[in-house]
């Protein structure tokens, strides 16, 4: 974490930033410099994972109290890790859509009540935005770029062209690409969260084995669709019964295959679409799946054919944390882009208002 005392405290904007959309209660303190450039004085975050894990999936009314037991003493840790109070703090920045809006309404009535108590402005913060706009806090990137955010509750590809002007350029039209994971380990028996079980099966697997599709392949709008996917690997499943670990294997490394084929063809139509449009040299990715392997190295192909640089943010940063919501709040706050405090919670906030809403895109609305 970085010395307070050389970022000047009282001068260079902090901002506490709070997330509690899904399963993560996260706190975190940012600093911005007037220059633009951000550094991470603190970021706490405690997983609930243990707590849904008897109910195979996330659920709603345990996630909202389970945030409400832990967020003080999240918030509590983030300052003190910081080496601040709230008197050293510019803002207060809460995530208060898309997700779930139990977990929302309890992060961001949270932030309303320092910001009341403190006197401090409130910046109510989209999910979807603070990933987007992490690689400005890691590596001090400007837009433009495109972002393939790739997660359990979104799969999307978005040409951020500046802060607060974001277009989407294709979304999945059924389940997000970290669901697919998930439930392609459920069908297999590997352990949840499907998505590194997945990933650890394959590596001793043949990845041609089973001819699986490679759903929206060559369509001119960059959108996904993964469920046609799973249905076929739970047929090649049902056909190779019973399974052994030398299949189980193959069908992991089949799956990671058509998903990388996908991925990386859906990518290179909104990369052409973005350049059209504007001068676009980088590729984001964010959200967890960007952890995968093969995803990876298919995307590093992809950026050195199309002559863009490729980054990911650490991975701590790419799945869901508070040091991103400060972010983007500390971002809006250095265009004096507030909100009133009585903002609402959205359990849907679609980035680009003008994009045609996709029937199915993903868990819209619950996981980010
Ligand atoms: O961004 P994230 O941590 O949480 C939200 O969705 O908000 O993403 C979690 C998703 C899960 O679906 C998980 O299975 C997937 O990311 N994931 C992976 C890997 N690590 C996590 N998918 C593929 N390969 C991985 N190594
Ligand atoms: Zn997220």
């Amino acid at each position: 974490m970085a010395d307070t005392s050389e970022l000047q405290v009282g001068r260079t904007p902090i901002v506490l930033g709070i997330e509690t959309s899904c399963d993560e209660t996260a706190a975190a303190v940012v600093a911005r410099t007037a220059d633009g450039q951000g550094s991470i004085l603190s970021s706490v975050v405690r997983s609930q994972w243990e707590q849904h894990r008897p109910y195979g999936g996330v659920v709603p009314e345990i996630a909202a109290r389970a945030h409400v037991e832990c967020l003080d003493e999240i918030i509590a840790s983030a300052l003190s890790e910081a080496g601040i109070g709230f008197d050293d703090l510019s803002g207060v920045a809460a995530t208060a859509g898309p997700g779930l809006i139990g977990g929302l309404l309890v992060g961001l009535t949270a932030a309303k009540a320092i910001a009341l108590v403190h006197g401090l402005p409130l910046i109510a913060v989209n999910h979807l935005e603070a990933h987007a706009l992490t690689a400005g806090l890691t590596e001090g990137l400007k837009p433009p770029y495109v972002l393939l955010l790739v997660s359990g509750g979104h799969t999307q590809l978005l040409l951020i062209e500046d802060v607060g002007q974001y277009v989407r350029l294709g979304t999945t039209i059924d389940d997000a690409l970290g669901e697919a994971f998930d439930k392609t380990a459920k069908l297999l028996g590997l352990p949840q969260p499907g998505g590194p079980s997945v990933e650890k099966a394959a590596r001793g697997g043949r990845a041609d084995r089973f001819a699986l599709p490679r759903p929206m392949l060559g369509r001119p709008e960059p959108h996904f669709s993964f469920a046609g996917l799973k249905t076929a690997v739970r047929h090649a499943a049902q056909a190779a019964a019973p399974l052994d670990d030398q299949a189980i294997a193959d069908l992991c490394a089949s799956f990671e295959q058509a998903v990388v084929a996908t991925v990386v063809d859906r990518t290179r139509t909104a990369l052409r679409i973005a350049r059209a449009r504007a001068t676009v040299d980088v590729l984001v990715v964010a959200g967890g799946v960007a952890a995968n392997q093969r995803l990876r190295a298919g995307l590093s192909d992809l950026a050195s054919r199309e002559a863009v640089r490729l980054s990911i943010p650490p991975i701590a940063l790419c799945t869901d944390n508070a040091a991103m919501v400060a972010w983007a709040g500390a971002e809006h706050l250095a265009r004096h882009d507030t909100s009133a405090l009585d903002f609402a919670a959205r359990a849907r906030w679609p980035l680009d208002a003008d994009a045609t809403p996709v029937i199915g895109s993903g868990r819209l609305g619950t996981k980010a």
